[in-house]
Order: C-alpha cells, then structure tokens, then sequence
C-alpha cells in the first residue's frame, strides 16, 4: 500500500493521526547526511549523537519540537517494535520511576522505492535552548554544575531503586551523560528532564526490549561481525550505576572540562557512601575515569574513523547514498 502525498513524495504508511509529518518524508528525500542544514526543508540542528542527528524543523507549524532521526529500520516489524520500546521505556520512567521527559511521539517513513530501508524520527518537545545543559559545559563554573549533578543523581538513585525493589521483572538502563539532560529552572525550584529516550534501555525477564543489533547499522558492513560482541559490553554498562557514573564523570574530559572533575569525583563518591549506601558501590577514583576514558576515546575515534572511510566508499566509489550524519571534528 503506498501513495504518493502533497508535496509529489513517496509515501509510507503514517503511524501518527493526520499526517502532520508528511514533511519529515520530503525531508528524508532530500537529505544530504554530509550538510543535513542544506536541504530543502529548513531546519536547526540541535544536537547529534553517535547515531541520531537532532534538529528543528524551521517553519511555524512545527517549532517548538525536537525531531531525532534514526536510519536504521529493515522492516515495519522490526521498527514497530522499536516505536513499543521507546513507548514503554517512557511509561517505565515517567510512571515508574518519577522521571520528568518532555512529551514525545514518533513517526517512521521509507527512505527508499524499494521500501527496504525506515528511518525513525522520535519526535519530542522542545526545552529551551538555555537549559540544554551540553550547550553550557563551555563555561559553566563547579559552583553551577554542582547542583545540576544533585538532581542528576537523585534521578539515577530512582531508577536503580527501582531495579532493586520492583517486582515486574523489569531492569531498566540509562544513559546518564550530561548531554543527556535538561536543567529546567522555574519559579517553583529547579528539576532536570531526560532527553535521551530513543535509545530504549530496559529488560523484561532478561530479554532486552529493543533490538540491540540495530546500533550496528551504524557501523560500516565490513565490521559488524567483528563488533557484535562489543555491542552487548557497550549496553550491558548502562545497567550498571557504578559505569553509568564513571562514564558521566569522564565525559568531562571529552567536553574539554577536565578542570571540573576532582570537584565531581568527590561529589559522586559522596553521594555514592551516604545516599546509596545500602548499594554498597565502591567508590571511584580519578585513575579509573582516566583509564576508562582513554579505552572509550580510543573506540570511538577508531570507530568513527572507520565509518568516515566506509562513507568515503559508498559515496565516491560506488556512488550510494550515506544514511547516517558523521559528526566532522570531535575534540576529544
Ligand atoms: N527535547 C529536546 N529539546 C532540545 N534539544 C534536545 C532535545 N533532545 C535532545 N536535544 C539535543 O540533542 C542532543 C542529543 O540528544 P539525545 O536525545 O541525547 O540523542 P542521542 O541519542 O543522539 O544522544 C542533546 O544533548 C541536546 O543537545
Ligand atoms: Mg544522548
């Protein structure tokens, strides 16, 4: 069942109401992953991980929302399934657990005629730009991180809480790095919201709810095999607390802020001995950051190395489309 819509565009089934979204299909037609502003529809980026870009779509409709694109779907069964797992993982956090994410849906369309390959958009509101928290790391001083990492941590005590006591035979991860929350001051008191929802990390009776081999989409074909085995050690650590605070702690080095960590170690392994004490966590020390840092830089400046040559490759040589955004230069 396909049609082709307003705009001339090769349609997909919409799973959202009224096809408000239509836009997002001539945005995918017309996106070139090496310059995705340069498109025909305008858009913002807002930020960009290792898979997904983030931007906003500039017309009046539809500002006031984050769009996170994720090109790695082979068929509806297998995006369907990930739209469930990002759902759930939401309910999960937000009922659960008593996080605050900010409202969020999703859309998928074809990438190609052939209809072989979808990419995901995860739609969410918007915060503010002022309370993107990697959008301060530049120049925020210890004094002004101190209490964004309190909320933070009081955030990551409710889910392992959570993991400890529940009766659901439910396990959930999260990604706890900095980039990954918004630091959201009112009138009533400042709280933080998580952002990083369209990586749906939790386990029903040990089975992970998403498909973790779809993250290897990213990499390029001649690694995959080899990277299948570091793809469940790379998940396996964000049902950890000790490696999510660890890895939150060293992400400090790739955000060129060094200085700020001594102060966030000692605040860490504070809370770490009073407030999970019942957790019985060791302690963490600057050695390891530094050692774990150094052993996650090395992988992924390798890996996106890697990728830049298989770009390279499929656009050059064999004249293909590249469906992912490789970020240019990451100081790390
Ligand atoms: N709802 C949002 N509003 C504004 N900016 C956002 C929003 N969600 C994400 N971002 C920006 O995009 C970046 C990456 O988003 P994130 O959800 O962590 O995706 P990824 O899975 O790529 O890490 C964030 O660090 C932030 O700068
Ligand atoms: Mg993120």
């Amino acid at each position: 069942m396909s049609m082709k819509g307003k705009m001339g565009v090769y349609l997909s089934k919409i799973q959202n109401e009224s096809g408000e979204f239509e836009i997002l299909q001539l945005f995918e037609r017309s996106l070139d992953t090496v310059h995705p502003e340069k498109g025909e529809i305008p858009i913002k980026l807002l930020g960009f991980g290792e898979i997904s870009i983030v931007f906003e779509i500039l017309t009046e409709e539809l500002n006031g929302l984050a769009f996170k694109r994720l090109p790695l779907f082979e068929s509806e069964t297998q995006v369907l399934r990930h739209i469930k797992a990002y759902q759930d993982y939401y309910s999960l956090l937000t009922e659960k657990v008593g996080l605050i994410i900010p409202e969020q849906k999703s859309v998928w369309v074809y990438m190609n005629e052939e209809h072989t390959k979808i990419a995901l958009y995860c739609i969410q509101k918007k915060v503010p730009p002022e309370s993107v928290i990697s959008s301060k790391l530049a120049t925020i001083t210890p004094e002004e991180l101190r209490p964004i990492v309190d909320l933070i941590l009081a955030e990551l005590k409710k889910v392992w809480y959570y993991n400890r006591e529940n009766q659901d035979q439910i396990e959930i991860g999260l990604d706890g790095q900095i980039s990954n929350w918004a630091y959201i001051e009112s009138n009533e008191g400042a709280h933080v919201e998580y952002l990083d929802t369209s990586t749906p990390l939790f386990r029903r009776s040990g089975e992970e709810a998403m498909e973790v081999a779809l993250f290897l989409k990213s990499a390029p074909s001649f690694l995959r095999w080899m990277l299948k085995s570091l793809a469940t050690e790379v998940v396996d650590r964000y049902y950890c607390l000790r490696d999510v605070l660890i890895d939150l702690i060293a992400n400090f080095y790739k955000e060129q802020r060094p200085d700020l960590i001594p102060a966030l170690i000692a605040q860490i392994n504070e809370f770490i001995s009073q407030d999970l004490s019942e957790m019985a966590i060791k302690p963490i020390s600057e050695e390891k950051v530094a050692k774990y840092y150094k052993h996650d830089k090395f992988i992924w400046k390798l890996y996106l190395g890697l990728r830049r040559f298989d770009r390279f490759l499929k656009t050059k040589i064999l004249r293909q489309k590249y469906d992912f955004y490789l970020p240019e230069k990451i100081k790390r």
